[in-house]
């Protein structure tokens, strides 16, 4: 198993419909960078592989929205989400996009082949239909209720609120996102994936051969396989994405999760178009893919089977290290809600502060369970560990060293067992590092690398070099050759972790291109070895900037709820139509006109308010349950319509005499009704 020469890495291609936030940085790219700056510190050949992924869906929607085309929101979204790796470190070997002409070509060649070979299922079935827009819809142009938890607005290939996995068939009312109008079925033709004839090889492969796979990875599969795969469609009557390649598909594109994951073969091709195979096609490359949960199924079963269907050689994933989901402040990370942290807005807030989000995102990683990022957390990781610890443990070394030995190491001359007993738990901790990293437990990793900057910050609160300076000089310099030797093995050990401060600390240390293997050594810098000046490696994050973001995120929440009100009311349907009545039976009711006098609440009832009316023809009093729509106040002097013939009734004791005319909304919300003008009190309506 561990014959491998070679590590091809490849992250989940996010789509370019929208920037990106730190729930895909915490389960997938901070991860995978670690990862293969680990590996290639290890001088591990590597090679990490991304890219947007342009087609799909919610990206035709977004165009729709913003009325523009799909090619100008990937060419926005594609150029913003390739910064924000860039800025924050994610070092991928090539970041391209699905729609560039080898990727149209790769993913043409790969249909094509499955097509003649005979590998797919051409079926004509009946699909959803929107009259209004004229257009066959699919995915997430379909919305309906959620046939699992019950939420509005889940999508025709998912609900969002609870992540299961929907077809447009078990949406419960399902009507079109374009027009929201209903949907009729018609006839259309498409091609399948027939993943129940893999179903046997997958349990072979998957559930025999790759327990070791993380729980929740190996859990959905399990769950996936045991429930019984039906063939999948590849392609879709849409018109962004590559055309399906073939006689007879006008107006048919592959589906996005058919084309997405040959991006990452087609972006290997671009980077290397003459050296491609040697990564896709050994058995000695190991393959990992980094993703997000909701990605599991396509790529532990569904990409693995196009790849198993084409054959010519094509290597599996090794493993697919998937994480849970990262909520923010206890909800649900939502781009359309505006829920999130995104990384653009992160750096324009803390500007040079990559590496403590990449710092807080590992420790607070949703490895194993969704998570939560607080922007407490967030200052409290930062002030309490990276500042006070590793920050504090370097500073006070290297500031030290200046003060007393001109900058330069100075000489190991009078060693004590707490210098030999500290140094010696390095190679402990790079074996627990390096174990750790290699399954995935990248927390755990981090955890470590914390260690050893709290065994630095200790050593030097056991040994106080500042004191002892005051009368040994001999002793202070072992200490402080010891103290600077813990530095150098931080700056091996956290640099896979955080790159942006490794570059500082190293500039600091005077050391270029220390190795993995350097990791665990006493004598990494040589005696008399001169350090450049003292620069803090982390700032303390102030109450004031994390007020501020939590004031940013309060500021989403009010704009949603007015957003979802506008919807809300928007969608609101009329109460059903009543039984006929006769127009005798309407003459028999006296509404007329009348104005409020006078206002007040019925003691001790939250919706009741007395009202005193002129009617025009006498002065009387209405008890009314509008207290929760109007204050009393706001009701004096409003001329109102009312049923003046309603026979009275006592309500709290108060004889009521007629009734208010409210308009309800189907949402219960209440208003009443008044002519267009001030009339007369008494004007007979109808
Ligand atoms: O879930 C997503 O964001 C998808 N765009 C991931 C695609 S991964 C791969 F297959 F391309
Ligand atoms: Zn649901």
């Amino acid at each position: 198993m561990n014959n491998y020469k070679r590590n091809l890495i490849t992250c989940a291609l996010p789509y370019a419909n929208g920037p990106v936030h730190i729930g895909h940085l915490a389960g997938v790219y901070v991860p995978a960078d670690i990862y293969v700056r680990y590996l290639r510190m290890r001088g591990r050949e590597t090679l990490f592989v991304c890219g947007s992924d342009e087609h799909g869906v919610p990206i035709t929607i977004k165009a729709k929205k913003e009325g523009c085309t799909p090619q100008d929101v990937v060419d926005r979204y594609h150029a913003i989400i390739k910064k924000s790796f860039e800025d924050f470190g994610i070092d991928f070997d090539i970041y391209s996009r699905t729609s560039s002409k080898v990727h149209s070509e790769t993913a043409s060649e790969f249909f094509r082949k499955l097509y003649d070979e005979g590998k797919f299922i051409e079926k004509e079935s009946e699909q959803y239909y929107d009259e209004q827009a004229q257009t066959f819809l699919a995915d997430r142009y379909i919305v309906g209720t959620c046939p699992k938890c019950g939420a509005e607005g889940a999508y025709g290939d998912q609900c969002e609120k609870c992540g299961s996995t929907l077809s447009p068939d078990e949406l419960i009312n399902p009507h079109s996102a374009i027009s929201g109008g209903e949907l009729v079925k018609r006839k259309t033709k498409h091609w399948y994936l027939p993943l129940d004839k893999y179903e046997g090889w997958l349990k072979e492969w998957i559930l025999d051969g790759h327990k070791e796979w993380k729980t929740n990875v190996y859990g959905q599969c399990k769950s996936w396989i045991d429930g019984g795969l039906q063939p999948r469609a590849v392609s879709r009557d849409l018109e962004w994405g590559v055309p399906v390649p073939v006689e007879g598909a006008e107006g048919k594109v592959l589906y996005v999760w058919f084309d997405a994951p040959i991006g990452y073969i087609s972006n290997t091709k671009e980077l290397l178009p003459n050296d491609w195979e040697k990564w896709w096609k050994s058995s000695d490359t190991k393959l990992v893919h980094f993703i997000g949960k909701d990605n599991i199924v396509f790529h532990c079963i569904v990409f693995p089977s196009m790849l198993k269907a084409y054959g010519d050689g094509y290597i599996l994933p090794e493993n697919v290290p998937a994480n849970e989901f990262l909520n923010l402040e206890g909800d649900k990370i939502s781009t359309s809600r505006n829920w999130a942290v995104w990384l653009h807005e992160y750096l324009e807030d803390f500007p040079g502060m990559q590496d403590v989000l990449r710092y807080v995102l590992c420790a607070n990683a949703p490895e194993t369970k969704d998570n939560d990022f607080t922007w407490k957390d967030f200052q409290t990781r930062n002030n309490s560990e990276l500042v006070a610890i590793f920050g504090n443990f370097v500073n006070r070394a290297v500031v030290l060293t200046h003060k007393y030995f001109e900058g330069k190491v100075p000489a190991n001359c009078r060693p004590e067992a707490i210098d030999a007993e500290t140094l010696a738990q390095i190679p402990e901790l790079k074996r627990s590092i390096e174990t750790n990293i290699e399954s995935y437990k990248f927390r755990e990793a981090l955890k470590d690398a914390m260690s050893l900057a709290r065994l630095g910050n200790k050593y030097l609160t056991d040994t106080e070099p500042w004191a002892v300076a005051k009368t040994d000089m001999e002793r202070t310099s072992s200490i402080l050759y010891t103290s600077l030797q813990i530095c150098a093995n931080l700056a091996v050990a956290f640099a896979p972790f955080l790159p942006f401060s490794i570059k500082k600390l190293d500039r600091i240390l005077n050391v270029e291109n220390l190795g993995w293997d350097d990791l665990g050594k006493d004598n990494i810098l040589e005696v008399g070895h001169q350090l450049n000046k003292a620069e803090l490696l982390f700032a303390k994050v102030e109450d004031a900037q994390i007020d501020a973001q939590l004031a940013k995120l309060e500021a989403s929440k009010v704009a949603n709820e007015a957003a979802a009100a506008a919807a809300a009311a928007q969608n609101m349907k009329p109460a059903p139509a009543k039984d006929e009545c006769s127009f005798e039976e309407f003459e028999k009711m006296d509404i007329r006109t009348a104005t409020v006098l006078e206002a007040e609440r019925v003691p001790k009832t939250d919706k009741l308010l007395k009202l005193t009316i002129d009617t025009g023809l006498d002065k009387r009093v209405i008890v009314s349950g509008i207290a929760q729509y109007y204050t009393p106040e706001e009701m004096v002097g409003k001329q109102i319509c009312i049923l003046a013939n309603l026979k009275p009734r006592a309500i709290k004791g108060i004889e009521s005499k007629g009734m208010i005319l409210m308009a309800r909304q189907e949402d219960g919300k209440m208003r009443f009704v008044t002519p267009a003008e001030t009339l007369t009190n008494g004007a007979t309506i109808g």
